[in-house]
């Protein structure tokens, strides 16, 4: 006979609640309730009563087992009102579509082709810091990534803008992240709408100029924006793709590397390996895409940040019919959530789950299927994984290659926004290098 999934007990709800609040961040609460709970649990608040799913064989089921009859489209979800069509909040055909549309722009093998482009707006950034100030990772890496985004991905610069849409671009971010609408819907969302009419103004446009640029024209553009409008896309469905890929491609990129600068900074063994690895490379000279992808002890560090710290620490998603998991069903119209977080620090699977250890990503601790989850998995997986580790391993290797670097304020914890944030942010103090 099978058994709904369990709630917390009352004495785990308040252990829950202490430990939030002497964590100051509700993933404290989430650890609780799973070492107490078990791999399911459900969360018992009013008007939001997420099943939490746990571990690898529950992220198997809800990423290839049962994904048929998971919808990632919950029309309820403000995230849903700002991508409106976007392959992020589609489902069946139409996702299918989409993605075949735009996987082409950023396969593994275009990825060559995007490092001077990378590696050019992360100098333009990092040449502004001065020599012994102090910069915040959070913010400097949101401007380089969004650099990057839009001119591989659009074929656009969008420096002219950074300041303009800087803000705008936050603020739909804070529309989407975890908040009072989730437990009333009628909360009223103030600001949002005049910086979303900034941004819809900004793609509208791009689309726009390009349409022209491209009438007449034989060449076939290989950029996403490019390619959806020689497939015949409409402006609203195509503004709907730039959106998603401006939000979903940047902002979980700013994640991991302010979480990547951090973790270096709270530990200078690794940060020192990390360092060598980018004082190697050539001076003055971009380096190629082999030479980034051998920054072996790099790529580790930024694979153990995801680990701890993932931008997207959970996947949501609808049940559209009953579902039997294990001795458990969970009836159609719940709420599931995967959670990467607590799969990816879950003790069965990781020694030591809370050390950070950058070598357990050689080749010498085997990993269980689906227990590292950073970029999801199954058919749906993160479209833009490839292209977020090599933009990760060359901002950070070019910074390094400039810099020496100190944390100056340590006391920083997970904010739960659209990604998971280090909050207040990443302070550190920049000195230039001399060689
Ligand atoms: C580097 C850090 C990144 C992380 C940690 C990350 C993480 C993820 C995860 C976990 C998912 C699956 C979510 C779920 O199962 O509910 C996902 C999906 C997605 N990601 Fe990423 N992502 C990253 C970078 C990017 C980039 C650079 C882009 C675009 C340029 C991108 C675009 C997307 C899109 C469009 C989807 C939805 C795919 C689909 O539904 O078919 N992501 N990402």
């Amino acid at each position: 006979m099978p058994n709904p999934v369990p709630t917390p007990s009352p004495q785990a709800s308040l252990r829950a609640l202490q430990a939030m609040l002497r964590a100051r961040h509700p993933l404290a609460a989430l650890d609780v309730f799973h070492a107490e709970t078990g791999d399911a649990f459900k969360i018992n608040l009013p008007g939001f009563q997420p099943v939490f799913m746990v571990g690898p064989e529950a992220a198997r089921f809800v990423l290839v087992e049962g994904r048929d009859e998971l919808r990632w489209r919950n029309a309820a979800d403000p995230v849903v009102d700002l991508l409106r069509h976007g392959v992020l909040v589609e489902d069946g055909e139409s996702h299918d579509e989409l993605r075949k549309l735009m996987n082409p722009s950023l396969h593994r093998r275009m990825l060559a082709g995007y490092v001077e482009a990378m590696w050019g707006a992360t100098d333009e950034i990092i040449s502004k810091w001065a020599d012994g100030a102090v910069v915040d990772m959070l913010v400097e890496m949101r401007k380089i990534t969004l650099l990057i985004l839009t001119r591989t991905l659009f074929a656009v610069d969008f420096a002219p803008e950074l300041e303009r849409l800087f803000q705008p671009v936050i603020d739909n971010i804070r529309y989407i992240s975890p908040g009072l609408w989730m437990l009333w819907r009628g909360v009223p969302r103030l600001g949002y709408r005049r910086s979303l009419a900034a941004l819809d103004e900004y793609l509208y446009r791009i689309i726009a100029e390009r349409r022209r640029a491209l009438t007449g024209s034989d060449v076939e553009p290989a950029d996403m924006l490019g390619v959806l409008i020689c497939a015949g896309l409409d402006d609203d469905l195509i503004r709907d793709q730039l959106l998603t890929m401006l939000i979903a491609g940047h902002d979980t990129s700013t994640a991991l590397l302010a979480w990547s600068f951090y973790l270096l900074g709270t530990h200078p063994e690794a940060c020192q390996r990390v360092q060598a690895e980018a004082r190697a490379l050539e001076p003055g000279t971009i380096p190629d895409i082999t030479k980034i992808n051998n920054l072996e002890y790099t790529g580790w560090t930024i694979k153990e940040a995801l680990r701890l710290y993932p931008p997207i620490h959970l996947g949501s998603r609808l049940a559209a019919a009953d579902l039997h998991f294990q001795d458990y069903v969970i009836p159609a119209g719940t709420r599931v959530v995967y959670s990467i977080y607590l799969t990816q620090r879950h003790p069965d699977f990781w020694d030591a789950p809370g050390t950070f250890r950058p070598e357990r990503h050689g080749t010498s601790e085997r990993q269980v299927p689906y227990s590292w989850l950073a970029f999801g998995g199954g058919p749906r997986n993160c479209i833009g994984g490839a292209f977020g580790q090599v933009e990760a391993k060359l901002v950070l290797a070019q910074v390094f290659q400039r810099f020496d670097l100190e944390l100056v304020e340590k006391h920083v914890r997970p904010h739960m926004g659209a990604t998971l944030e280090p909050h207040p942010g990443v302070r550190m103090k920049v000195r230039e290098r001399r060689s």
